[in-house]
């Protein structure tokens, strides 16, 4: 069932939404060469707990922290560690979500770390531009299909794959609900857009194949080619005037 969120739901849920915005943007300002991941985690936790709000991942179904940093090729659910320290070069995918009156909020974005390749640059940037034309399909009276098809040939058009192992998700009162939103597929497919709707749009997407393994954590996600992955993700309200994202430092 996709849950439909009142006015006043999502007055609460802009709550957690917020504060993942608000952590993502002190993060932005921490990463740089040297810091490691589970000094960017430590921080996110922090600040989510002084917002008396809960980090969402931290638990959920053993996963022990609560941000996922997947730095070059680790697509998603990279685990912070002492030993991730950061250096010139790379690229880093920083996923957080929030559980704040009683509803989830979810984000990610990812972040170069001083100078990184052009194809670095060019990937990162379509990632983030491939969730924008997807968010552009949140709307009532689509279907939810048309989301996937356009963050899908966004990207291939710009020679990059998206990944199918992983997809977004309505999200709500549960951190994960339904619909399942792939980032690949035909437009015009799947349930009906209806003002109301909130959901989780994260494009995840290769430089190379869309192929990804999963490391022996259980948990990291890599590119089967060893090429960069970039993610980013907003929580999206489908209003009546159109997409809200929620996420958002406005
Ligand atoms: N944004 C991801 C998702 O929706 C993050 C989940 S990480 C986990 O699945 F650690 F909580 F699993
Ligand atoms: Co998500």
């Amino acid at each position: 069932m996709i849950t439909i969120k009142s006015p006043s739901d999502i007055e609460k849920m802009s709550v957690p939404c917020r504060i993942v915005a608000e952590v993502l943007e002190g993060i932005k300002g921490m990463v740089g060469p040297d810091i490691s991941t589970a000094d960017l985690d430590a921080y996110a936790e922090s600040e989510i707990r002084k917002r008396k709000a809960l980090p969402a991942f931290k638990g959920y179904r053993g996963y022990p922290a609560s941000i996922c940093a997947s730095v070059n090729e680790q697509v998603v659910h990279g685990i912070p560690s002492l030993s991730t320290r950061l250096k010139d070069g790379d690229i880093i995918s920083i996923d957080i979500g929030v559980l704040a009156n009683g509803f989830y909020g979810d984000a990610a974005i990812t972040l170069a770390v001083g100078r990184v390749s052009d194809e670095a640059v060019r990937l990162m940037k379509a990632t983030q531009e491939s969730l924008l034309v997807g968010i552009d399909k949140a709307v009532a009276g689509n279907r939810l299909s048309d989301i996937s098809h356009a963050v899908q040939s966004y990207v291939e058009e710009r020679g990059f794959s998206a990944v199918r192992a992983f997809v977004g998700h309505g999200i709500g009162r549960q951190m994960h609900e339904e619909p399942q939103i792939p980032n690949f597929g035909k437009p015009g497919k799947g349930p009906l857009l209806r003002e109301g709707m909130t959901l989780a749009i994260e494009p995840m997407i290769n430089a190379g194949a869309s192929d990804v393994n999963i490391l022996g954590d259980g948990w990291t996600a890599v590119t089967a080619d060893g090429r960069l992955s970039a993610h980013f993700e907003h929580t999206v309200l489908v209003s009546k005037n159109g997409p809200v994202i929620l996420t958002k430092i406005s």
